[in-house]
């Protein structure tokens, strides 16, 4: 089993498999988009296979394919075949939905069972301003098909001043009529514009008294180890309501986060820039187990609090969230 050095068990890898997107929300990429990388310098499928089976090795019990939007990069159908014969681990995906309702009956097929998916709106015209594309239809409707096919989905939406206020109140009433999971996110300094992220105003305590003070008490409901969200539900809806308080707290003490970039850095926190070049790594001939040594060594150096540091931080994060995979 893989550990850290502060007793986290390491059992949830995030893999970006790709940093292309097919939409351009501000609050992660500029309206040009980012300078993508040559495909030649993403990880393979193999490569990225190669790694998930050393973890898997070491315990992995979940894994996350984020992006990008990962359903952009083609052979991932056949990635997620080759990881459902991995037993016992659970495959979840993160995406915007663009692309998805198509893929249900395959991805049902094969196991993948929990979808996050990014909604930041429910009107079609501040959808298009957050995102800068016309998919609110398309979106909106690969969401009612992943309820329809009982999966279990949690919308993610970033909260953000003067772009979707309004939008909180509608997306908390989805939880009336559907059993999905509506979680707010407070917005994080990962644009890739190389300029200051905008004051956080809207904070996961301002969200809640906003939810409150239309719905009374919310109840809260337990969370599970390494959870990001804090959830609650209003009395009588089949949903729940969470807010990832992504921004202002910290919740590294439970974080058994293993990261991948798609250019195939690993991440031992969010925050850090890449602690070890694993595709360097395995083009100069890495075997397995010397896979399995480095992650063991890297995991076992790793700081306590990522979050801590990074308020230390000087300057600007250039970075895009396309490129982390969230
Ligand atoms: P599950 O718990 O597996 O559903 O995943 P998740 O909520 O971590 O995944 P998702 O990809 O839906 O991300 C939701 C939001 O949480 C995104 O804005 C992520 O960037 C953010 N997030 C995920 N992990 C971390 C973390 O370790 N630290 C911080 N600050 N934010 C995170
Ligand atoms: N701040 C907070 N969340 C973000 N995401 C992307 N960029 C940011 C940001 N700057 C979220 C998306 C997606 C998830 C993977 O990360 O909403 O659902
Ligand atoms: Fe694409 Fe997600 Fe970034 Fe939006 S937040 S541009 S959907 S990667």
């Amino acid at each position: 089993m893989l550990y850290d050095n502060h007793g986290r068990e390491m059992t949830y890898l995030r893999l970006a498999v790709t940093d292309r997107c097919n939409l351009r929300c501000f609050y992660c990429m500029p309206e040009e988009g980012i300078h993508y990388l040559p495909e030649k310098q993403l990880l393979t499928w193999e490569e990225m296979l190669r790694i998930v089976q050393q973890l898997y090795a070491l315990g992995l019990k979940k894994i996350r394919l984020t992006g990008g939007e990962p359903l952009l990069r083609s052979g991932i159908i056949e990635f997620l075949e080759e990881l459902s014969r991995l037993d016992g681990l659970e495959i979840c995906l993160t995406s915007n939905g663009v692309l998805l309702e198509k893929h249900i009956p395959k991805l049902l097929d094969l196991g993948v069972r929990s979808v996050n998916l990014s909604l930041d709106s429910l009107d079609r015209d501040r959808f298009r301003q957050i995102t800068r594309r016309d998919d609110f239809e398309v979106v909106y409707s690969a969401m009612l098909a992943l309820i329809h096919a009982q999966f279990q989905v949690k919308i993610n939406a970033v909260v953000m001043e003067g772009k979707n206020e309004q939008d909180i109140l509608p997306l908390v009433r989805l939880t009336d009529k559907f059993p999905i999971s509506v979680r707010f996110i407070e917005e994080m300094p990962f644009n890739g514009s190389g300029k200051e992220a905008p004051k956080l105003t809207w904070d996961f305590i301002k969200i809640l008294e906003h939810i409150r003070s239309h719905y009374g008490a919310l109840t809260p409901l337990a969370s599970h180890y390494g959870e990001t969200s804090t959830r609650y539900q209003i009395s009588g809806y089949k949903g729940d309501v969470g807010v990832i308080a992504a921004f202002s707290r910290t919740f590294c003490g439970t974080c058994n986060r293993i990261r991948l970039t798609a250019m195939g850095e690993v991440k031992t926190c969010l925050y850090d820039d890449g602690v070890f070049n694993m595709k360097a790594f395995l083009r100069n001939g890495a075997s397995d187990q010397e896979i399995r040594q480095t992650f063991l060594a890297l995991f076992g150096n790793r700081p306590k609090d990522g979050f801590e540091a990074e308020k230390n931080r000087k300057g600007i994060i250039n970075e895009s969230m396309t490129t982390i995979g969230g």
